[in-house]
């Protein structure tokens, strides 16, 4: 499982410490990763806000690192999950002929909520992170639940 946002180190990092917190839950054994479909922040660790909001939630994402996607991810992971529809369409662009990954939207797998983006929360306040963070894990037990029914 792979998410994708723009300079990750916002809204994919904290997709990803969301996920994982769901797959400890659920004893899953997943690949997680979470990357960029931009490069200005390539090796940088998430945004002290979104580093903040993860550890008021008890979760240490200060070790992570941001890198951008590339092709063989659409090898290595069997699902890509964009925050928001600029970066699906990027992904869509960028996904080579031969690879199968699925792509989709995070909060198309939560019901009620299709289409709709995690808002961007870079260029705001530290409210926005408490939205991206309900956002994420609400996206992230949906998705968890929806590997479980997979099997
Ligand atoms: P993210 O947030 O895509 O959620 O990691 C952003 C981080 C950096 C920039 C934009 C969005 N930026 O323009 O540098």
């Amino acid at each position: 499982m792979l998410f994708v946002c723009l300079g990750n180190i916002c809204r994919s990092p904290l997709a990803e410490a969301a996920f994982r917190r769901e797959i400890g839950r659920l004893d899953l054994d997943v690949e997680v990763d979470s990357a960029g479909t931009g490069n200005w922040h390539v090796g940088e660790p998430p945004d002290s806000r979104a580093q903040a909001v993860a550890r008021k939630y008890g979760i240490d994402i200060s070790t992570y690192r941001a890198r951008q996607v590339k092709p063989d991810d659409f090898r290595r992971f069997s699902h890509i999950v964009a925050l928001d529809r600029d970066n699906l369409a990027t992904l869509q662009r960028m996904r080579p002929n031969d690879a199968a990954a699925e792509l989709s939207l995070l909060l198309d797998h939560v019901p009620g909520r299709h289409g709709q983006p995690v808002a961007d929360p870079y260029f705001g306040g530290d409210d926005g992170f408490a939205i991206t963070w309900a956002d994420v894990t609400t996206g992230a037990e949906a998705l968890a639940k929806r590997l479980v029914a997979s099997g």
